[in-house]
């Protein structure tokens, strides 16, 4: 006979100790420590084979997304919610999950029956909220039940389209530790998985991120669920971002806009002209077009050059990464004889937004020409091209998108390379450029 096995985990941090501590090293809590009786794995012997299916027998069900109508929302998740998915959105506490879910909520419920568990506040305090709002659907019903075996049973017997736990570090789970600990965010998460697929409903779950991101559980909830939406917080704009970090049914990176106001969120479509009415026409100053998720966004880069005083040049570079500035400075040096080496150089990217893409090469190099010329670019134009080691301007990918969405805002000309395969806009004037030598015309 197989003996039983012990096993201590942390309930605070799952750390896993090999005998029973007073007081757990890794996060140092007291009393956290539990042993656990691991049964003996004999289940391979009981077990019986199951018939094994080709391809063509399985069937596909055709499931219809559920849209919400608020269209921020709907494109993050990649077309609205899929019914019997479980989604997770978290961000710090305060950011505006509660208020967007339930405004999702209640949108939702003019179609779907849609079920609000809030294990966080009380009824009171949610219908406050929900009438701040204007909640009003007859199809959108409310618990404030913390306990999960509670929330499930409910939503097994009645059956809703959609089911949202509000926060799930606030629900009991019958193990009886306290809620919000590793342990019973884990089974909670796993508990409900498996609702969602047997019943399909789809979940959503609010969770909680500390600034660290860790502490508070989400991450490790992050590979349980189907898809983890992040809310955060962007205070220079006063705007929200909802960002799709993972995504089963969708793309990834995605963005929502959104602005907190008396009456809730609210969707920000024209993000693009609230950005360009923060670009300033000047020397020193470029406009790109740079894609977060499937959307363009235009932002402007600023650059200070200025003769090195003191022996070394200074390099303060925000938003991206000073190495392709660097790069840039060199092509200048390289094919154009301008000693940007001897400069102190200042740059950042307006907004307080982070660049990765290459397609920013053009923009950062107008950008540091026109400060060290002190003469300005031409009004409303932006930069979209790669530069290459040997000063070509490269294509770049999705021109279209890029060009349309600056068209609508106003832009009148757009700087590419040579070969840019680009379409007939009306009212963009198009300017092509072989190399960076080219480009000086621009400075006459
Ligand atoms: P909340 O949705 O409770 O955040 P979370 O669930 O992420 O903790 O939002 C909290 C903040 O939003 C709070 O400071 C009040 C503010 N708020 C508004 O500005 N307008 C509104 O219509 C609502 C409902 C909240
Ligand atoms: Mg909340």
């Amino acid at each position: 006979m197989t003996k039983e096995k012990r096993e201590y985990h942390c309930n605070n941090c799952n750390y896993r100790p090999a005998k029973w501590l007073g007081c757990c090293p890794e996060c140092q809590e007291w009393n956290t420590i539990q042993e656990h009786t691991v049964q003996p794995a004999t289940y391979v012997k009981k077990a019986v084979a199951v018939p094994l299916v080709p391809l063509r027998d399985i069937k596909l069900s055709t499931h219809h997304r559920m849209l919400s109508g608020i269209q921020e929302w709907d494109r993050v998740l990649g077309g609205g919610i899929m019914p019997g998915s479980f989604t997770m959105v978290t961000g710090d506490p305060g950011i505006g999950k509660s208020t967007l879910l339930l405004q999702i909520a209640q949108r939702l419920a003019a179609t779907h029956t849609v079920t609000y568990v809030s294990s966080e506040e009380s009824l009171e305090q949610v219908a406050h909220r929900a009438h701040r709002l204007g909640c009003d659907q007859e199809s959108l019903l409310f618990s404030d039940n913390p306990y999960l075996e509670t929330i499930i049973q409910t939503a097994q017997e009645q059956k809703p389209h959609v089911l949202i736990i509000d926060s799930i570090q606030s629900c009991y789970v019958a193990s009886g530790t306290l809620p919000g600990t590793i342990g019973q965010l884990r089974e909670a998460a796993f508990h409900l998985m498996h609702v969602a697929k047997e019943q399909n409903i789809a979940i959503i779950i609010t969770g909680h991120i500390t600034k660290e991101g860790t502490l508070a559980g989400p991450k490790l909830l992050e590979h349980m669920v189907d898809t983890v939406l992040y809310l955060q917080g962007e205070e220079r704009w006063h705007v929200r971002l909802l960002r799709a970090i993972k995504n089963r049914f969708g793309p990834i990176h995605e963005v929502g806009f959104f602005a907190m106001q008396e009456e809730g969120m609210k969707e920000v479509h024209d993000i693009n002209s609230h950005l360009l009415s923060q670009a300033t026409h000047a020397p020193g100053s470029a406009l790109i077009s740079s894609l977060e998720g499937s959307r363009p966004l235009l932002i402007e880069l600023q650059a200070l050059t200025l003769p090195t005083k003191f022996g070394m040049p200074q390099r303060v570079v925000s938003g991206i990464d000073p190495k392709q500035v660097m790069l840039m400075c060199a092509l200048a040096e390289k094919y154009l004889r301008i000693k940007l080496t001897t400069y102190d150089i200042f740059f950042k990217v307006s907004g307080n937004l982070r660049l990765k893409e290459s397609n920013t090469d053009l923009g950062i190099l107008l950008a540091l020409l026109s400060s060290y010329f002190q003469k300005a670019l031409p009004e409303k134009s932006i930069a979209l091209a790669e530069i290459s080691l040997t000063g070509h301007l490269k294509p770049i990918n999705q021109f279209s998108l890029h060009a349309q969405e600056a068209s609508k805002f106003g832009i009148q000309s757009v700087f590419v390379a040579n070969c840019q395969k680009t379409d007939i806009l009306k009212s963009i004037t198009i300017r092509k450029f072989n190399s960076i030598y080219d480009i000086l015309s621009l400075f006459d």
